[in-house]
């Protein structure tokens, strides 16, 4: 088996890895390893924005930091909160520097926009509706400037390389199906959401929930994967039967867009004070709500009030998405329904990122630093990378040198592939049925059943390929999902239970 030795192996190539890498003393070496290209990952999905105060005033960041708690529903972790808005002013700075052009006046003033849960306008955007591919591309740029950042596109995680103390890297799968070992100082899983183990999700195909499996297995602290977020307004289109649903951004409702139902109307009023803008859990739980009422697949977003050419200017990606299916901002009515969106649970981790095995890191969508509480704000996920990654950076390059344990061999060799989609559809049947916005005991007694079945079959299956991986990786997810949701019994934050 290849062995390479390195100080720190990145699993993951979104936000949260690329801006870990970059914050990391340029004398180390690191690894990336990323299981499709680099352009396959959710943070290039953003369309909203990235929330966070620029101005170092105190009531300022306390209002950041109160509507974070306020969408929260309280439980979320305060220390890490203050550390998520003190630290935004920094990081988005340290964003501008590397070359990420966020969207400005003809002044040169930066331009905010509002989403749901905020009291004012704090959410910076790039290309209108596409900052997270204006970050990203910005980003992949600065690593490719640096000698020390090696990339390996088309390599899969499998296991990490570990013993009771500490974790000593991964073994990971290249695209010619060779294992190869990655030895290093410091692992940091950085693999984004679990989106795909639903039936419709907005993320990008390659979030299968493998950096939470991959811990899991090592018997890394999981916590809070009831938690799962689900997104308001996704386009609703018959035709395409793809797992993968197209966000229209909050950013719309934030510039004034209404939701009205399949009978004309506009219903917001009946549920939250706030509106359109109300936080994400109430807005999805509404539309829910009024789907079941109104026996109606999809409610709708009415932009038919606002001016046009600034919702073409404002909003161009999804302005020309729309237009191919015969939809046009500003004059229709636009489907829309919910769908999963964001895993607010994940890898425990504490304010350095740090998880409960030793010299092993999680950032991102796939850790649960606590910041989210029961329901995330909106537009503090990619906050959220940044600024955790940068303090696992700061926390990597002051720790003293560790020595690498050699860890276990692998003995579960690749073979031939198989495509695993019939199970991945019926996965996905199941957690939308049973584990989406509504649960109840009995629907997700049903749902542990079936999926313990799902798991069990993998188990016994003996092509231990790329595919099998994924699979194996979704299904323990889900599992993960359910168990949580089985266990908490009261209704809080985007984890609703009529029973
Ligand atoms: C959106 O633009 O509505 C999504 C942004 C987010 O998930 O915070």
């Amino acid at each position: 088996m290849k062995t390479v030795t390195t100080d720190i192996v990145i699993i993951g190539a979104g936000l949260a890895g690329l801006y870990t890498a970059l914050n990391i003393d340029s004398k180390k070496r690191i690894d990336i390893i990323v299981k499709e290209d680099l352009s396959d990952t959710n943070s290039r999905l953003a369309q909203g924005g990235i929330a966070g105060e620029l101005d170092i005033n105190k009531d300022l960041i306390k209002g950041h930091f109160d509507d974070t708690l306020t969408a929260g529903c309280y439980i979320n972790n305060k220390e890490a909160v203050k550390v998520l808005v003190e630290e935004a002013s920094f990081n988005i700075k340290n964003l501008i520097n590397l070359k990420v052009a966020f969207d400005k006046d003809s002044e040169g003033n930066l331009l905010l926009t509002r989403e749901g849960g905020h009291s004012k306008n704090r959410i910076l955007h790039a290309g209108g509706d596409s900052t997270g591919k204006g970050i990203m591309k910005a980003l992949r740029d600065a690593c490719s400037l640096r000698d020390n950042i090696h990339l390996h596109e088309n390599t899969m995680a499998l296991d990490l390389v570990f013993n009771k103390e500490q974790c000593s890297g991964v073994f990971a799968l290249s695209k010619s199906n060779r294992v190869i070992k990655y030895l290093a100082k410091s692992t940091v899983i950085a693999t984004g959401g679990i989106g795909n183990i639903y039936g419709s999700t907005t993320n990008s195909t390659s979030a299968t929930g493998d950096g939470i499996s991959i811990a899991s297995r090592a018997d890394v602290e999981i916590e809070d994967m009831e938690f799962i977020q689900f997104h308001p307004t996704a386009f609703y289109n018959k035709e395409t039967m793809h797992r993968q649903k197209f966000l229209i951004t909050e950013a719309l409702r934030g510039e004034g867009a209404y939701l009205r139902n399949s009978e004309g109307e506009r219903f917001m009023e009946k549920y939250d004070e706030r509106l359109e803008l109300a936080p994400r859990d109430v807005v999805s739980q509404a539309i829910y709500r009024e789907m079941y009422d109104t026996w109606a697949d999809n409610v709708y977003l009415d932009t038919t009030h606002m001016d046009k050419e600034t919702l073409e200017r404002r909003f161009p990606t999804i302005f020309k998405h729309l237009l191919q299916y015969g939809f046009k901002l500003g004059e229709d009515l636009i489907p829309v329904s919910p769908v999963q969106h964001f895993t607010i649970g994940g890898v425990k981790t504490d304010l350095h990122g740090k998880t409960s095995l030793s010299n092993l890191y999680a950032c991102g969508e796939c850790a649960s630093s606590g910041v989210h509480g029961a329901n995330r704000l909106a537009s503090n996920s990619l906050l959220e990378c940044i600024v955790f990654g940068n303090r696992i950076a700061q926390d990597i390059n002051h720790k003293p040198d560790s020595i690498i344990s050699n860890g276990t061999a692998y003995n579960k060799f690749p073979s031939r592939n198989y495509d695993f989609t019939p199970m991945k559809r019926k996965l996905g049947q199941i957690m939308d049925e049973y584990v989406g916005i509504v649960r109840s005991e009995e629907g997700l007694t049903f749902a542990i059943q079936e999926v313990d079945k799902l798991h069990l079959s993998l188990t016994q299956y003996p092509n231990k390929n790329k595919f099998y991986y994924e699979a194996l990786n979704m299904v323990e997810a889900a599992i993960l999902i359910i168990k949580g949701a089985l266990h908490r019994t009261v209704s809080i934050g985007c984890h609703y239970r009529i029973n």
